[in-house]
């Protein structure tokens, strides 16, 4: 119900600024030296790491979870357990998921596009999205019905009234973003290779519907999967693509650009994002197009929404 939901949103909004707060310190006493835990683990691979700030984050999320609604399931990235092979790891009671520190190579490198990203499920389903990206002073927060915001007085998308329409012959004009994921198989035809080559295409040779092929106006790769649904809310990003993401990389960033009128879809391979059918997505589905709020999208763009 209504007063179940605000309860559960001022929670995650404290949790978001707590969680960060974490974060925070931990990037700090890395540049100033006095950390303690400068070690980095491998999980699947070299690229595929995480450091004992993603594992103390969670715990700290996990353990005021369990108080505050000890009924409620949890699913975290490090607490994820990787022999679980079900598609869809969430059900449909209320779930919190929880990504203690999205873009933590960025995070090992202070590359300063991390956060903490936490969602809360009903039915499957993302309501909540709250994301604290501490060291940019960027937090995000939506709860169904009530609008997404940045730094809880910014309304998004933050552009202009009324908000633009993509571009016609999209993604010519476009700002797109992918992120090349952790898949580092040595196969020259394996998945990273074939995702260069369809991220290229889609950006630079755009063909049909009477394209010329198109120019996008940048190509951006920002290393945090949360972060850029969150600034596709925003509206800084056009359209994004990733294949092979985690509930944990995409729920809270699914809740904050819905919410602010954009759209995410499962994508297998990166459809046109004009012509696509666009298909409701389920966590689980680990490809994702998301595109940013638009004004008069089906007339303008012919963005089918349904
Ligand atoms: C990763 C980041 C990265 C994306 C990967 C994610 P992590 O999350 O979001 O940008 O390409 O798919 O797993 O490991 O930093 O939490």
């Amino acid at each position: 119900d209504d007063k179940g939901l605000s309860e559960a949103y001022d929670f995650a909004v404290q949790l978001g600024k707590d969680a960060g707060k974490m974060l925070l310190d931990a990037a700090w006493s890395r540049i100033n030296g006095t950390e303690i835990d400068t070690g980095v683990d491998q999980k699947e691979s070299s690229v595929d790491i995480v450091t004992k700030t993603d594992y103390a984050v969670e715990e700290f999320i996990r353990q005021a979870v369990a108080t505050k609604f000890p009924h409620h399931s949890f699913l975290g990235e490090e607490t994820y357990s990787a022999g679980d092979s079900r598609k869809y790891l969430v059900t449909s009671s209320p779930t919190w998921i929880v990504d203690p520190l999205d873009g933590t190579v960025n995070f090992t490198h202070l590359f300063p596009m991390f956060c903490v990203s936490i969602a809360f499920c009903i039915n499957g389903y993302p309501v909540i999205g709250v994301i604290n990206a501490p060291f940019m002073n960027q937090f995000f927060s939506s709860c169904k019905g009530r609008g997404s915001w940045l730094n809880e007085s910014h309304r998004l998308p933050l552009m202009r009234s009324p908000v633009p329409p993509l571009p016609k012959d999209a993604p010519s004009g476009c700002t797109f973003a992918c992120e090349w994921g952790k898949d580092r198989r040595d196969d020259p035809n394996g998945n990273l290779a074939r995702k260069v080559h369809s991220f290229a295409t889609m950006a630079l040779e755009r063909k049909g519907r009477g394209g010329t092929g198109g120019m996008v106006h940048g190509v951006r790769s920002l290393g945090s999967a949360t972060l850029d649904l969150a600034y596709t809310a925003m509206g800084s990003i056009d359209i994004w693509w990733e294949g092979g993401c985690w509930e944990w990389d995409v729920a809270a960033g699914i809740a904050i650009l819905e919410e602010a009128g954009g759209i995410v879809t499962t994508a297998n391979p990166p459809p046109d994002p004009v012509t696509a059918r666009i298909t409701k997505v389920g966590l689980g589905d680990r490809l994702y197009l998301a595109i940013r709020p638009a004004g008069n999208a089906e007339e303008e763009s012919g963005v089918d929404a349904q």
